[in-house]
């Protein structure tokens, strides 16, 4: 496949030189690495043993997901998403691509809180009102707990008989609870692909089924994702730089976060995405760096100080996009009467942008390393490059750290305690 260009730019120019010498000179050989890691990426992608690889280039399960999202959205006033940690994430962060203001009838349930569940089922008309219940392992107690707390309350509101009509379910193709409450009402499913992991799972029907029930074009999506993805596998990748910048700034004891600071609403919760991602693949065996996701300018009125004074071990990522001249203008002769000249003729989109570049240069000034990612839109095309781009780095970091990035093995055990207890109960 001809290669086309990325929908976003990377700049390490903040990065090595802020760095320091010790750092540079790591850099190289854990380039090096990355370029291995890489090259077994693209064997895997030829083998087909590596799922996610070959999600982009699909098109069978977004052509079923569009026809159960058009049935999901005849007569709909509500659509609830229940799931978490991976099985949310995606299609949270896709929802900010929705404008503010515009109708917004998907509504996403992770946490299960009590008071919030209830008072969400309360204020929904549960005869116009649907599920989309997604687990990749079909028996993560809270969503099982949400799905059938969800089936109650239509029962009880009269709709019992109409019950496979509420619900669409996401989850593997095997066994499980899910499956099961699935099959007992007779609801439509699509199966979770089983060689994609949960917090990889955002460019597959996890992500992109919510994606479509919003309007969005999960196909731009997709293409965003593949163009990253081929760039790759055609020896360019911004993610083997990536993942050697964090490797070589771990190596030298430098790495205690890794900060992903947004200057866009719309990347708002692609940060909590991330932060999953990274979290969940990279923090094992004691190893691992704290992701932080932040937002601009906002935080910069709340953890900038700490970053800059602080004890400085992490890496910053500034992310921005095309706002210059978008949004509201200051009028130029009120701005000067109030001698605020510098402001005069200046729009909001004018501030984000210059400050996104101010906070890089403040920090790299302070001898902290910065990347510099900048998206010019954040469109579907632009987005599925992102979600691509961060998950091929987690993945060759995860070689990098002798780390495996698709386990996790540290949260059963929680789980199974959790079990217990409620069983004790
Ligand atoms: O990435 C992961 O595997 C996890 O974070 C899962 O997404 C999360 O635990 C939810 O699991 P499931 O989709 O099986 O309900």
């Amino acid at each position: 496949m001809a290669t086309e260009s990325l929908p976003f730019s990377v700049s390490l120019e903040l990065a090595l030189e802020g760095a320091g010498s010790a750092e540079a000179q790591l850099y190289q050989p854990a380039l090096a690495e990355a370029e291995a890691a890489v090259a077994d990426l693209r064997k895997a992608y030829e083998s087909g043993s590596l799922e996610l690889l070959r999600v982009p280039e699909r098109r069978d399960d977004l052509d079923a997901a569009a026809e159960a999202a058009a049935k999901l959205r005849e007569n709909t006033s509500a659509i609830c998403v229940l799931g978490i940690g991976g099985s949310s994430l995606g299609g949270q962060a896709l929802a900010e691509l929705i404008p503010f203001g515009a109708l917004r009838k998907v509504h996403f349930f992770d946490n299960p809180d009590p008071f919030t569940f209830k008072a969400a089922l309360a204020s929904f008309d549960l005869k116009t009102t649907r599920f989309v219940a997604i687990s990749k392992s079909g028996g993560t107690a809270e969503t099982l707990m949400q799905t059938l707390a969800a089936a109650d309350a239509i029962e009880k509101a009269g709709g019992g008989k109409y019950l496979k009509q509420h619900f669409l379910c996401i989850t593997e193709p095997k066994p499980s609870p899910l499956r099961a409450f699935a099959e007992s009402i007779g609801c439509p499913t699509l199966d979770h692909p089983v060689g994609v992991g949960g917090r990889y799972s955002v460019l597959t029907v996890v992500g992109l089924l919510p994606a479509i029930l919003m309007g969005l074009n999960a196909y731009a999506i997709r293409h965003g994702a593949n163009a990253v993805l081929q760039q790759m596998l055609n020896g360019q990748s911004p993610a083997a730089s990536g993942a050697a910048l964090h490797h070589a700034l771990a190596r030298a004891g430098r790495l205690r976060e890794t900060v992903l600071w947004s200057y866009a609403d719309a990347l708002k919760t692609f940060g909590p995405w991330w932060r999953q991602l990274w979290a969940e693949s990279l923090g094992k065996d004691g190893k691992g760096s704290t992701p932080v996701a932040t937002l601009g300018p906002v935080d910069q009125h709340s953890q900038l100080q700490l970053f800059l004074d602080g004890p400085g071990e992490a890496l910053y990522t500034i992310v921005s996009t095309d706002m210059k001249g978008e949004g509201p203008v200051v009028p130029r002769e009120r701005a000067s009467a109030l001698k605020l000249d510098y402001l005069a003729g200046k729009t909001l989109g004018d501030l984000v942008s210059v400050e996104a570049r101010a906070t890089a240069e403040t920090l790299h000034a302070k001898g902290r390393p910065v990347r510099q990612i900048h998206v010019p839109k954040t469109d579907e095309r632009g987005f599925g490059a992102l979600f691509m781009h961060f998950m091929l780095e987690t993945i060759i970091m995860g070689r990098l750290m002798r780390v495996d990035p698709f386990d996790q093995p540290a949260v059963e055990e929680g789980k199974v305690l959790a079990r217990r207890y409620l069983g004790q109960e």
